[in-house]
């Protein structure tokens, strides 16, 4: 996950190892392989996508939308009965991904991710019913 990680976020800082560890230990579970996974959280009957990725040598196969419908079914296993996430407002590969996947704006963090530049970018909230 973080050598996917790596490979696609050159611009922001990629989740290092330990991260993913940390998060794995802590509630995350993940789904995928080596080429495309997303890292998601279940709280009560909610589950948060906490970050998808495919490799670039492997984008615009169809890889996320499979996995995202993956990661949707196994949390609806374990209870959850709606699914949110953020995105920044400038990816607009991940929201076209995600509207897709039939997920709605529903709010905004203004400013809410800083790139490495330091130009602030919002953080576009997106939801959908699992149900
Ligand atoms: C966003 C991301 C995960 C999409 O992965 P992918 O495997 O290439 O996506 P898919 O091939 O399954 O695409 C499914 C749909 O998403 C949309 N989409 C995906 N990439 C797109 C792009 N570059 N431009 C426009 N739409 C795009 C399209 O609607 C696409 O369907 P289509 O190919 O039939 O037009 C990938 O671009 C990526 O890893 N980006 C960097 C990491 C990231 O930003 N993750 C999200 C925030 S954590």
């Amino acid at each position: 996950m973080a050598a996917i990680h790596a490979a696609v976020f050159v611009t922001t800082r990629p989740w290092a190892a330990h991260e993913f560890e940390s998060l794995l230990y802590n509630g995350a579970f993940a789904v995928g392989n080596a080429d495309c996974f997303a890292l998601v959280r279940v709280a009560l009957d909610e589950v948060e996508l906490l970050t998808i990725a495919t490799h670039p040598t492997h984008q615009r196969q169809g890889l996320a939308h499979g996995i995202m419908t993956d990661w949707q079914s196994a949390a609806r296993k374990r209870g959850a009965t709606r699914a949110f996430l953020e995105v920044a407002a400038d990816n607009l590969p991940a929201i076209a991904l995600y509207h897709a996947c039939e997920f709605k704006p529903n709010g905004l963090r203004p400013g809410y991710y800083q790139r490495d530049n330091g130009r602030k970018i919002d953080a576009l909230m997106m939801a959908r019913a699992l149900t």
